[in-house]
């Protein structure tokens, strides 16, 4: 049985994943999933699958080197999947050090204990892969309406967030060139779906929307992110490593470019949509929520990822369009307001605060 060393699983995208794993795999794979529970970590999102016999969870920091060395000699692990990460750009502009410390740090360990696991005389047993999830934004920022991010664009990145991300990425390539380490990093676009902490653009607006909160729009709302259906970036993860060349890089995107606002608007007119009279959380919902705030610090302006690589050497396509994904979406956090209500107690409410006081 292969054996999955998943880090960050408790988060959005590696919940997501790891319920598509099991769904897909069933009883023919065991996951590990290590994750520090940090603010973002919900063991919540694993609720369903949490009692099966191939899971196992492990509270650990990713830096701490003896935690997860321990975790490599107990398990034969075969796949590394490293989501593990501080992963928001507003944070990262208020307290960049953690990011370093996670994003960097956090990742030199990991593929250090996979290296001095897996590594004997230069040579690696068959089948024994790390992928590292990455993100577009280590490219920069794009032009309006002018090109795409490919695997060949160099590296630019302007928030904290990114350089970090940035410097995990360059590691990995430094460890496949210098130890010929059997890795793939993906770099995917902004993700959307279940399960999605209230901090990013999506489950924020839902949220505040609801209950009448502002929708605060940073800038002019022009800024483009191109959106993908979380469960297409966790096929894309699972296909990279089952088909994709070791050592490559893969950027993973559905060409769906959004502007902010555009994104803000559909989600009100959704939400007016789905929700019917009788529910009172819909006298709440109106475009006149939304309020122009104050800019993100160093706010890259546009995102576009061509998947033209994954598309022709592994045949990866995203199954979910944006109006299909985003009412999945929207549903889904209606039918989970006690899900929102948890994450949103105690901690968010100062976060919150801070983050939106002078916006
Ligand atoms: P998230 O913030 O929702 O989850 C991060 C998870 O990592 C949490 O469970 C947290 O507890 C855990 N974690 C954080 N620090 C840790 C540490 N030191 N040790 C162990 N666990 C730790 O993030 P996400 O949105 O699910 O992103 C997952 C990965 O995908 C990140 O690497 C991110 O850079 C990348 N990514 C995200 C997006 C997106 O749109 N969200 C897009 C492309 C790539
Ligand atoms: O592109 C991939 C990246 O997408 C990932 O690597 C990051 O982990 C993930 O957080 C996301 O980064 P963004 O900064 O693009 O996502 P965020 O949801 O924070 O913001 C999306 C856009 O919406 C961005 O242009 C800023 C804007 N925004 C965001 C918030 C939270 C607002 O206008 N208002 C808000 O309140």
């Amino acid at each position: 049985m292969r054996t999955y060393l998943v880090t960050g699983g408790a988060g959005f995208i590696g919940s997501n994943y790891i319920h598509y794993m099991f769904e897909k795999y069933g009883d023919e794979i065991r996951i590990i999933n290590v994750d520090a529970l940090t603010y973002a970590g919900n063991p919540e999102n694993l609720k369903s699958i949490e009692n099966r016999d191939n899971y196992t969870f492990i509270k650990a920091n990713i830096c701490d080197r003896a935690a997860i060395s321990k975790i490599f000699e107990e398990n034969d692990i075969d796949r590394v999947v490293h989501f593990a990460a501080e992963s928001h750009v507003d944070r990262s502009i208020k307290d960049p050090g953690v990011f370093v410390q996670t994003n960097v740090l956090g990742t030199a360990v990991m593929l250090d204990c996979a290296r001095a696991a897996w590594e004997k005389d230069g040579v690696y047993p068959e089948g024994k892969k790390f992928l590292h999830v990455s993100t577009d934004e280590v490219y920069g920022s794009l032009p309006e309406g002018d090109g795409y991010f490919y695997e060949t664009t160099p590296y630019a990145p302007h928030s904290p967030y990114s350089a970090s991300k940035a410097g995990s990425d360059m590691l990995v390539r430094a460890y496949m060139d210098t130890y010929h380490f059997p890795a793939n990093i993906t770099n995917c676009s902004n993700n959307y779906g279940p399960f999605q902490f209230p901090e990013k653009l999506i489950p924020l607006m839902i949220n505040n929307a609801l209950s009448g909160k502002k929708l605060p729009v940073y800038g002019d709302g022009k800024n483009v992110r191109d959106w993908l259906y979380v469960a297409d970036h966790a096929k894309a993860i699972d296909m990279v490593q089952e088909k994709g060349r070791l050592f490559e890089t893969y950027n993973v995107g559905g060409h769906n470019e959004k502007q902010n606002i555009e994104i803000v608007t559909i989600i009100i007119d959704t939400l007016l949509e789905i929700l019917p009279d009788s529910d009172p959380r819909k006298a709440n919902v109106s475009r006149d929520l939304i309020t122009y705030v104050e800019d993100r610090k160093g706010h890259d302006r546009r995102y576009a990822i061509a998947p033209d690589k994954i598309k022709k050497e592994i045949g990866w396509e995203p199954d979910t369009m944006f109006k299909d994904g985003i009412k999945l979406t929207i549903k889904w956090y209606l039918e989970n307001e006690e899900w929102m209500k948890n994450v949103t107690s105690g901690d968010y409410q100062k976060y919150y605060e801070e983050m939106y006081r002078n916006r």
